[in-house]
């Protein structure tokens, strides 16, 4: 490969472009695993609950209680991150990943189940938070939005696998077996095999190197050069180290007290984070990505076309990232997620109107005529604008808007907000559907989609192509 043949508008070596890309997609791995993980249960929830007998409010508990454990891991994430280092922080959640993919498959009772899912829970958050963080710190500034939405496109991909790997188990096992390979049900396989993505994200983390932010607050200078003109592709170096430190401000390590600002006891820029956050979650994704199949299914669908559909619409969210990717540095992250806001509320109207002309209740619950086809259609025009544009960019943001003296915990903290919107839309989602009907829910994640419209355009700085340590002026800009 010659030179010419990166089209970065410099004279950039292109070893260092495949460095990097290469260290993206070994972090990533931390995103498969979220994506797995949070998507796992779905396929093995009707067997858990039949083996423990549970009630559906246990059942439900068991398996939100992830989410909880999420909100934690990120909280706490941001700080360790700055006291370990990323790589630790990585390898940790490396562990804890493992022990509950091992735990939940052995698990004896729903009680020691809701420990490990909680464990997991843990990792989880603590990777939404390390992944996007350590690769908005080691990418160039202008390739930085595509190879921070890696990270997003690992989730669809981890969401994706665990929809097949599901699938793969339940029917190698047959409707009848409960007892399968080495007397393990099949939905104990399900979980097991997070390990091995686990143990290998474990390894990865070791090999691939330390932020340079990290390695300059450790006074490390020596190593961040290394890094900064090896992966980043700095050419002074000097005046790199030079310029981070300063934007340190001060010598000391953060803490959570430097959060706190004007803006009814925060910093302004964290609200922003964490309204996005929100906003991300409570347009309702993960109301179509955890409910899928239970969704089709209760507007009329049968067992295997919901399948299909569930199937159809994970790959149009793996798929539709690479718009993203694309993009997302070129005409920016503002235009991207306005244009998603738009796509969304089109979508998510469309579905609710639909919903709306549900006929019968319980079990016999329809849509009548053209009302199916338009459910299905707005659904996954809200799942290919997601995807293409707040799936990705949202993490984006958090991972790169924070001025680098707070980065970490301010990210930890936006993104527990994350999930606990996660969290809240997921417990609600089963209860106002049945009672209310499945159109409330659509309805309000409609208006969160224009809500979210007005949120960007009138609040979110654009950070695509300036430096890291350009966004303390931009934060404090608008
Ligand atoms: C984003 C969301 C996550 C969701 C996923 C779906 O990563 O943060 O909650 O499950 O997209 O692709």
């Amino acid at each position: 490969m010659s030179e010419h043949d990166v089209d970065t508008g410099t004279a950039e070596p292109p070893r260092h472009l495949a460095r990097v890309i290469g260290i993206t997609m070994a972090a990533a791995v931390g995103g498969l695993l979220f994506g797995f993980d949070t998507a796992v249960i779905n396929g093995a929830v009707d067997s858990i609950q039949a083996d423990f007998e549970l009630s559906a409010s246990v059942l439900g508990f068991t398996v939100a209680i992830t989410l909880l454990g999420c909100a934690v891991g990120a909280w706490f994430a941001g700080g360790l991150a700055d006291r370990w280092g990323r790589k630790k922080v990585m390898v940790a959640a490396a562990f804890l990943f493992a022990i509950n993919s091992a735990g939940s498959a052995f698990a004896v009772s729903e009680w020691d189940l809701m420990v490990w899912r909680l464990v997991g829970g843990l990792a989880i958050g603590i990777a939404s938070v390390i992944v996007p963080g350590y690769i908005a710190e080691i990418a160039p500034s202008k390739w930085r939005g595509a190879l921070a939405s890696v990270q997003q496109l690992a989730i669809t991909i981890g969401i994706f696998v665990a929809l097949l790997s599901d699938a793969s188990f339940a029917s190698a096992a047959g409707g009848a077996a409960n007892e399968f390979w080495w007397g393990l049900s099949a939905w104990r396989w399900m979980l097991l095999v997070g390990v091995v993505p686990a143990v290998i994200y474990g390894v990865l983390a070791l090999i691939i190197p330390e932020s340079p932010q990290f390695l300059i607050r450790a006074h490390r200078d020596k190593d961040a050069a290394r890094i900064l003109s090896r992966v980043s592709g700095v050419r002074d170096t000097d005046g790199k180290i030079r310029q981070i430190r300063e934007s340190f401000e001060r010598e000391d390590r953060a803490s959570y007290r430097d959060l706190r600002g004007p803006a009814l006891g925060l910093q302004p820029i964290l609200w922003v984070g964490m309204a996005i956050a929100a906003l991300q979650q409570l347009v309702g994704i993960n109301a179509i990505f955890y409910y899928s199949t239970t969704l089709w299914k209760s507007v009329g669908f049968s067992e295997s076309d919901s399948f299909t559909t569930s199937v159809i619409t994970s790959i149009i969210n793996v798929s539709m990232t690479f718009v993203a990717i694309f993009f997302v540095d070129r005409v920016g992250r503002r235009k991207l997620l306005l244009a998603g806001s738009i796509g969304m509320t089109v979508g998510l109207l469309a579905a609710t109107l639909a919903f709306l002309q549900a006929e019968g209740a319980g079990e016999d619950v329809a849509l009548p005529g053209i009302w199916g086809p338009v459910a299905l259609v707005g659904a996954n025009l809200f799942v290919i604008f997601f995807a293409a544009t707040w799936g990705p960019v949202m993490w984006v943001t958090l991972g790169e808007m924070f001025p680098n003296r707070i980065r970490s915990i301010a990210l930890g903290v936006a993104t527990m907000v994350n999930w606990v919107f996660n969290f809240i839309v997921t417990l609600t989602f089963p209860w106002v559907s049945a009672n209310l009907g499945l159109w409330v829910m659509y309805a309000a994640f409609t208006v969160f989609a224009v809500v979210s419209f007005v949120f960007v355009r009138t609040r979110l700085p654009e950070f695509a192509g300036k430096d890291l340590e350009d966004n303390a002026e931009l934060a404090s800009a608008r």
